[in-house]
């Protein structure tokens, strides 16, 4: 349809039909009949209003969206059609690491292709847009949901999200979202969640958030900006507050600073029933005055709290709520329907045969292993004890060795029975290995919110000691043990903060056991966020953290340790050296008596612990390669900048070990005056970089003044003349510098 065709369908609708298409439902409203009277009566919604929303979510299949889609066409007036939406994070079918891991790839060109061939799969099974990119920032372990991110910083996550959006809509080009037209082979993407969810006090989840503005605008709201600019059809709002007011309900937050100032004019959804959680955070008395609130604040759609569907229509013709209202939000759904091609293909190309050529296909399982190779970070590599030599005798021991289920915690339509286990891709190798679980993932008895998670779960104490001792027999006499620890995925995502961010107590019991009879460990963590693995890491010669790597786990897994794949992922989140740290994150504000760790050791009186160091386990940046690299000093091609200029920055980066690898140079720039306080660093540039033995590259960095800008102290968003350091070296805290003045 064109603009003026769809204008005279908004003039033709009812109000009861404009304001279900504001009404999002899931799909376990709908039978294969109708509406399923039980969970639709719950939002006071009746079973013929449940056929005019104008879109649900969570259907997939080609059979059950097409079914979906035929019944409802048919109910609606205009017969316009749904938008089919679910939640494809990391993957529908084929699940790639989760983003805190894809983060760690430090490759937007990765990302983009996950976005894409998760956008293929959902096409196929029917969806039109999916729950992602979210792009939160995050900077505390205790938040389950990091692992949705791709991780602490602004610079790295905008990268990253501009990369996904391409990605899952087909690299379509438009300057906003209104102008978007997607190929029928990709989705629309739906960023999440706006804004700064991923700063909730105390890592507590869908708690307040507390944030300066300044933070707010510099290092909360640009992988926003990145995603908007790249066209992301949708975004999504959050539950949190800001400045203490609901973001749902946040009218300078969803139409000055989303709508006007970052130039978003698509559809804006909320999060599940965070409308209707207006009443709960005590700001609406009731549904009526929670759907007022929402409408007024540019909520287009209502994500199951029932409010608009309920209220809205009374708010109409009550005055409260002008019909321009209604009308701005109807006309963005209809202009996204028809940026997805729906009003003239609402089946698009899903179906049997699309589904049986892009599900799980061999090319896609490729990439995934290639990709889960490329996000793992080597955090340790004492006696050069990875790559495993295949002669090696080796002890396989732990609870992942065999666990098919790490596919991460958004990951609900992946199935682990597709999963390659570590097992059997040493099994695929040719080898014969030597295997013991050693314990469950969790502790004897342990459950997560009543969920025991697996069989092993449920044995006594003595029934774990004897495993335990089983693996201890296994790895007597081996020359190395591999030992596959982690948390379990239902202690990650949503609903999984935790205060206590070690690994189970009873996989700890394992380690010290197998410790005891050999001390050549080599541990994977497995992972859905930063761990506390203090004690792990001291006792273990090499460490691996291997994240949630998806449906191609044991394959890419095995690549790396046998050196097939030499690692290149690096930290996209600090690991702290312990939960007392969080939130740890590199580009903390300078303070009155900042420190580095270590210096002045007998001075109590500076920004520091008295119990344990400053800086984190490992820093964002790190990682590890199977072999060396040196950096030269930094270069500048003049030490003075000026605000219409640019000055290069330089190294020579040379490959100093033995194999081909891949070196990932950071580019840091700290502004050391300034009217606010400023990071101690930020990152402003990165370059992946292969280079065999002996070889060596320079590389360079353009810098100009838009990489200094700032909130000043007018707020206003500019650069202030003086001294800054360029840092370059392969992780946030290297000292290899120069300094430049802006003039
Ligand atoms: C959830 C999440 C959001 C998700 C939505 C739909 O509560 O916060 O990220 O997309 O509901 O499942």
């Amino acid at each position: 349809m064109n603009h003026q065709e769809l204008r005279a369908l908004l003039a033709d609708m009812s109000l009861k039909e404009k304001i279900g298409q504001l009404t999002q439902l899931d799909a376990s409203f709908f039978s294969h009949e109708g509406p399923v009277t039980g969970p639709a009566s719950e939002l006071g919604i009746d079973e013929e209003d449940a056929f005019l929303c104008g879109s649900i979510l969570g259907a997939v299949g080609s059979e059950r969206t097409a079914q979906l889609q035929r019944m409802c066409m048919a109910k609606q007036p205009h017969g316009i059609p749904l938008l089919l939406m679910a939640d494809i994070i990391n993957g529908f079918k084929t699940i790639f690491p989760i983003p805190l891991a894809l983060g760690c790839t430090y490759d937007p060109d990765a990302l983009r292709t996950v976005g894409d061939i998760m956008a293929r799969e959902s096409a196929a099974t029917g969806l039109h847009v999916t729950f992602a990119p979210m792009v939160d920032l995050v900077r505390d372990a205790r938040w389950g949901r990091v692992m949705e991110s791709t991780g602490e910083d602004p610079w790295l996550n905008s990268l990253m999200a501009e990369a996904m959006v391409r990605g899952i809509q087909g690299g379509a080009e438009a300057a906003r979202a209104s102008e978007l037209k997607l190929d029928k082979k990709h989705i629309g993407a739906c960023t999440k969640h706006f804004a700064a969810y991923g700063a909730p006090v105390a890592g507590k989840e869908y708690n307040n958030v507390e944030l300066s503005m300044r933070s707010l605008l510099e290092d909360y709201l640009p992988a926003y900006q990145a995603a908007i600019s790249a066209g992301s059809s949708m975004i999504m709002t959050s539950f949190n507050t800001l400045d203490r007011i609901p973001v749902t309900a946040n009218k300078w937050l969803l139409r000055s600073v989303l709508r006007e100032q970052m130039g978003f004019d698509g559809v804006l959804i909320s999060d599940w029933n965070a409308i209707g959680e207006l009443i709960e955070h005590g700001v609406a008395a009731n549904s009526r005055e929670a759907a007022l609130l929402a409408i007024e604040a540019g909520v287009d759609m209502d994500m199951m709290s029932g409010c608009y569907m309920r209220s809205l229509t009374e708010l109409v013709e009550d005055g409260s709520v002008p019909v321009a209202l209604i009308d701005e939000a109807v006309w963005r759904i209809l202009v996204l329907k028809n940026s997805l091609n729906l009003f003239e293909d609402p089946f698009g190309i899903a179906g049997k045969q699309s589904e049986a050529e892009l599900l799980l296909n061999d090319k896609h399982k490729q990439l995934a292993r290639k990709i889960a190779a490329d996000s793992f970070v080597l955090l340790k590599n004492d006696k050069q004890a990875l790559p495993l030599k295949n002669q090696e005798q080796v002890a396989w021991i732990g609870p992942y060795t065999d666990e098919k289920n790490t596919l991460g915690a958004w990951s609900f339509f992946g199935e682990k029975q597709y999963t390659t286990t570590i097992r059997e891709a040493l099994e695929e190798r040719g080898l014969k290995p030597d295997i013991a679980a050693g314990c469950g993932i969790l502790n004897p008895g342990q459950t997560v919110y009543g969920f025991r998670y697996s069989t092993k779960n449920e044995m006594t104490a003595d029934q774990t000691q004897e495993l335990i001792d089983q693996a201890v027999q296994v790895a007597c006499g081996k020359d190395k043990v591999v030992l596959a620890l982690g948390e379990v995925n239902i202690q990650t995502g949503e609903g999984g903060s935790r205060a206590d961010i070690t690994i189970p107590a009873v996989q700890q019991r394992l380690f010290d056991a197998i410790y005891a009879v050999n001390q050549n460990i080599i541990t994977l963590i497995f992972a859905g966020r930063p761990l506390d693995i203090r004690s792990i890491n001291e006792q273990s010669q090499a460490v691996l953290y291997v994240w949630m790597p998806g449906t191609e786990a044991g394959g890419a897994i095995v690549d790396v340790l046998y050196g097939d794949v030499n690692p290149q992922g690096r930290l996209s989140m600090s690991l702290p050296y312990s939960v007392g740290q969080v939130p740890v994150y590199y580009s903390e504000l300078r303070t009155g008596r900042h420190t580095e760790d270590g210096s002045e050791p007998g001075n109590r009186f500076l920004t520091k612990y008295a119990d344990i160091p400053n800086n984190p386990l490992y820093p964002f940046g790190y990682g590890l390669s199977y072999t060396d690299f040196s950096i030269s000093p930094v270069s500048l091609s003049s030490d003075k900048l000026t605000s219409e200029g640019s000055i290069t920055a330089a190294v020579t980066i040379k490959n100093t070990g033995k194999s081909s690898g891949v070196a990932t140079v950071q580019l840091y720039i700290t502004d050391e005056l300034a009217n606010v306080a400023r990071p101690l660093r930020e990152l402003k540039g990165i370059k992946k970089i292969k280079l065999e033995s002996g070889q060596e590259e320079r590389v360079t960095y353009t810098i100009d003044s838009n990489m200094l800008r700032f909130y000043d102290i007018n707020m206003k968003y500019q650069t202030q003349q003086g001294w800054f350091t360029v840092w370059i070296g392969d992780n946030s805290q290297t000292r290899n510098s120069a300094r430049f003045e802006l003039i």
